[in-house]
């Protein structure tokens, strides 16, 4: 099998080349915060790259962690969080190889998976489970594109239910409605729950 190339996140941040930013939060942010699903509590966003919600999520009590591997991003996300005196982590890290000192009340990924090559999947669906707490949840938005290739890589929900196995990942009866984006393309939303093993 031929190795996944590796994606370089750095020059498409340098070249402006950032479909996937939204102007503002992720109505599936606000949906899970403003219906108190998503309170304050120890989270890691990963992948997080300039994204609004480490913010809103600091202002908010959240205690964050942003891990990316992209230098510019990292940088961008921590001058706004110095700039307002916000305390929160801004970590440059493959997170892949990352680990963090203690597991997390929640981990809010945005687009983050469909970003990784899929062939890292399951190792990044093992590091999501032994990074959260026993009751702790995963907050996911699953990329829909229907196309092949990527990245962003299409997160087919069958095969979602495959790499997040329901004896591993507590799976809600019905899912909210796709949250779409301006690039036409949309977000599955999900809340999973690890099961400990
Ligand atoms: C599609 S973007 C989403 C960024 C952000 N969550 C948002 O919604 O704007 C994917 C992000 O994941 C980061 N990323 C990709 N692979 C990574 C890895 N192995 N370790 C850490 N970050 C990674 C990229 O640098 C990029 O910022």
């Amino acid at each position: 099998m031929t190795p996944d190339p590796i994606i370089d996140w750095e020059s498409r941040y340098r070249d402006g080349a950032t479909a996937w930013e939204r102007p503002g939060l992720n109505d599936a942010f606000l949906t899970w915060r403003d219906h108190g699903l998503l309170t304050p509590c120890r989270i890691l966003v990963p992948g997080g790259g300039r994204s609004a919600e480490p913010l809103a999520m600091a202002e908010a009590g959240f205690d964050v962690t942003v891990v990316d591997l992209a230098e510019s991003a990292v940088a961008a996300q921590r001058a706004r969080l110095d700039h307002l005196h916000i305390k929160a982590r801004v970590e440059l890290a493959n997170l892949l190889t990352w680990e963090p000192s203690q597991p997390f009340d929640a981990i809010y990924d945005q687009t983050c998976l469909c970003a990784l090559p899929p062939a890292a999947w399951p190792e990044y669906e093992q590091r999501l489970h032994r990074w959260i707490k026993p009751n702790g949840a995963l907050f996911i938005l699953f990329m829909q594109t229907h196309t092949a290739g990527g990245p962003p890589f299409h997160c087919d929900m069958k095969a979602m239910h495959r790499l997040f196995p329901a004896d591993r990942w507590r799976w809600p009866e019905h899912l909210d409605a796709p949250v779409e984006h301006l690039s036409g393309r949309s977000e599955q939303p999900a809340v999973l729950h690890p099961i400990a093993p």
